[in-house]
């Protein structure tokens, strides 16, 4: 779960600017250490523990000679975040070089023959037997491709790897098996990239490399062969992102940026409805859902669940993705499979996915239209969200949930529900508008250790999504529970040392909820709940609160709630000083098991 980027500019310019602006965009995928390596006469290499910019300031990055290279950001798996893990590696001699994204699982059996042949290492990385394998060939006669070629016939695991070599200047080669890798054409340089994020200021031609392929990159052009060494041609494709969805637009961090977009996203969501609904006409017919996800896209599956039972009446199921082994003896070919995910690389995922019978449909609800996930299933739904940066997900949330809400609406020929659906970028706005007395409830809440939400129904799966953001960037420890559970255990957490966060919307559940809140409030503790407009009972009953247009009732909730929730985990955290877009440990594709 890295970022890896290689570069060759055919005009012979510096690369070293490229290589570490394409690392920067990647950096979402992991912080833990940086490196890069550039050619020029012999190998260079610079590297270190840390984010690229307190590396680029000890090392200065911008300074290595050459005009093709390969660069990377890691997040650590196998070895510790130290400078001798980081990537680049290199064989003993600084003959090869490589990067690689992805886990090797039988690397501790090749080491240790390797070992035993004489090849000595300097990591305790799994990568590092790729480079020594790659320099055995090497010295066995083979070219750089040939020698990458048979070095990943004994790899066992998931890897997109970029190689230079001293011994054939001026080109780099790079393939992929579970890991995601794009080539870049441009008339004056090439790319390839664990995705289009590090290139898309430079170019939006994009060709995706498949399974087995290897691609030769040299200075004059590029040949991509197949997985039987066929050279190949394959289509280049220009990506609908654009450079501009990346900046970051004056906003101080990526992920006050992506809640902001949230109104857009709804309506280009909406204005894909149509093309939803051709999905599922040729799905054709389903007696029952699973969803698959992890994390965040667990709780917009969970959100699924709740109205597709409600309007369409379809049993659906919801499984983490890592726990869906045991689900498996319960699917049938009635059974419609969908995997929800932002990056389309949760590994996760993809091995559920890997599980599932042929005969079973598999559909995918992906934001990265790159990513493996619409490879590895029968039809896919790419959600509008466009690029999203910060490693805390928002706006590919919401797309989820969106996409949820209109297949519900669809397949429950609910009309109502989806006109409903176009006033949700107008409550968004109302929200952004007044994210200032936000401001003010979160500076009350930021000094605390712990949080309890709570939420009922439809607003369940909000607060256990609201509470995930609060931890993940705020480091505060949050648990969310379904208001009515709180009797059947948590309360016995609650007291002045435990602020509760509520969500309440109007509906069938809200005379419930409130109960819950009476509870929580003989507890003495401070208390903010999210409610609507109008509702004198909950104002009358929490300390803060914070009132939202009375149209939004419990059904429709969820696509509106967990904004004003985004917000008060990301000023707690820009309170805190800590820094909302880079939540330590974590990355946002997590391509390991
Ligand atoms: C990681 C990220 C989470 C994300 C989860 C699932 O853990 O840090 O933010 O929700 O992976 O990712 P996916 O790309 O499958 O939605």
């Amino acid at each position: 779960m890295c970022g890896i980027i290689g570069c060759m500019k055919k005009n012979k310019s510096n690369v070293a600017p490229t290589l570490l602006y394409g690392a920067k965009k990647l950096e979402y995928r992991g912080y833990d250490s940086v490196g890069i390596a550039t050619y020029s006469d012999k190998i260079h290499v610079k590297k270190d523990e840390g984010k690229i910019e307190e590396v680029h300031k000890r090392l200065n990055l911008y300074d290595m000679p050459g005009s093709y290279g390969i660069a990377h950001v890691r997040w650590a798996s196998v070895g510790r975040a130290t400078k001798e893990n980081a990537h680049p590696h290199t064989d003993e001699n600084e003959k090869v070089a490589i990067v690689h994204n992805g886990t090797i699982k039988n690397y501790a059996t090749l080491k240790k023959e390797l070992k035993s042949e004489g090849h000595t290492f300097t990591s305790q990385t799994d990568t590092e037997v790729i480079v020594h394998l790659i320099e055995k060939f090497m010295d066995d006669g083979l070219d750089l491709e040939h020698a990458l070629r048979e070095s990943t016939k004994l790899l066992k695991g998931s890897y997109a790897i970029v190689a230079i070599s001293s011994d054939e200047p001026y080109k780099m080669v790079a393939t992929r098996k579970d890991s995601s890798l794009v080539l870049g054409v441009e008339q004056d340089s090439y790319y390839v990239a664990s995705d289009i994020l590090a290139m898309l200021k430079y170019t939006r031609n994009i060709i995706e490399l498949e399974e087995g392929e290897i691609v030769v990159i040299t200075d004059e052009d590029y040949v991509i062969h197949d997985k039987f060494d066929n050279p190949i041609n394959k289509e280049i494709t220009v990506t609908p992102w654009t450079p501009e969805m990346i900046d970051k637009n004056g906003y101080p961090y990526y992920m006050i940026k992506e809640i902001n977009e949230q109104p857009e996203v709804i309506q280009k969501t909406l204005n894909d409805k149509n093309k939803i609904r051709a999905v599922l006409d040729d799905i054709g017919d389903f007696e029952r859902i699973c969803l698959i996800a992890c994390g965040t896209s667990y709780h917009a599956a969970l959100s699924g669940k709740y109205i597709i039972e409600t309007v369409a009446k379809i049993p659906t199921n919801v499984i983490l993705a890592s726990e869906f082994s045991h689900t498996l003896n319960v699917l049938d070919e009635k059974t419609l499979v969908i995997s929800v995910s932002q990056s389309g690389e949760t590994a996760d995922t993809l091995k559920a996915l890997k599980m599932i019978d042929e005969k079973i449909k598999t559909l995918s609800i992906v934001n990265v239209e790159t990513s493996q996930m619409p490879k590895v299933t029968d039809y896919s739904i790419i959600t509008q969200a466009g690029p999203e940066i910060g490693v805390a997900a928002t706006k590919t949330y919401l797309a989820q949930v969106c996409v949820m809400y209109l297949m519900a609406g669809i397949l429950g020929n609910d009309s109502e529900l989806i006109e409903r659906l176009y006033e949700v970028p107008r409550y968004i706005e109302e929200i952004l508008e007044r994210c200032d007395e936000l401001k003010v409830y979160s500076k009350r809440y930021s000094f605390v250790n712990d949080l309890f939400y709570m939420g009922k129904g439809f607003s369940y799966p909000t607060v256990l999504e609201a509470a995930l953001k609060m931890k993940e960037i705020s480091y505060i420890h949050a648990e969310a529970y379904a208001s009515g559970e709180l009797k059947h255990g948590p309360l016995a957490l609650i007291d002045f040392t435990m602020p509760v966060i509520s969500v309440i919307p109007p509906g069938e559940d809200h005379d419930l909820a409130v109960n819950a809140l009476e509870e929580v409030k003989a507890r003495k503790t401070l208390i903010l709940t999210i409610g609507s407009e109008n509702d004198d009972i909950i104002e009358d009953k929490a300390n803060d609160c914070f009132l939202i247009n009375p149209e939004v009732d419990e059904e429709i909730a969820p696509l509106v709630y967990i904004v004003a929730l985004q917000l008060v985990a990301y000023y707690i955290t820009v309170e805190k000083r800590l820094n909302p877009d880079m939540p330590r440990n974590l990355a946002k594709t997590v391509a390991t098991e």
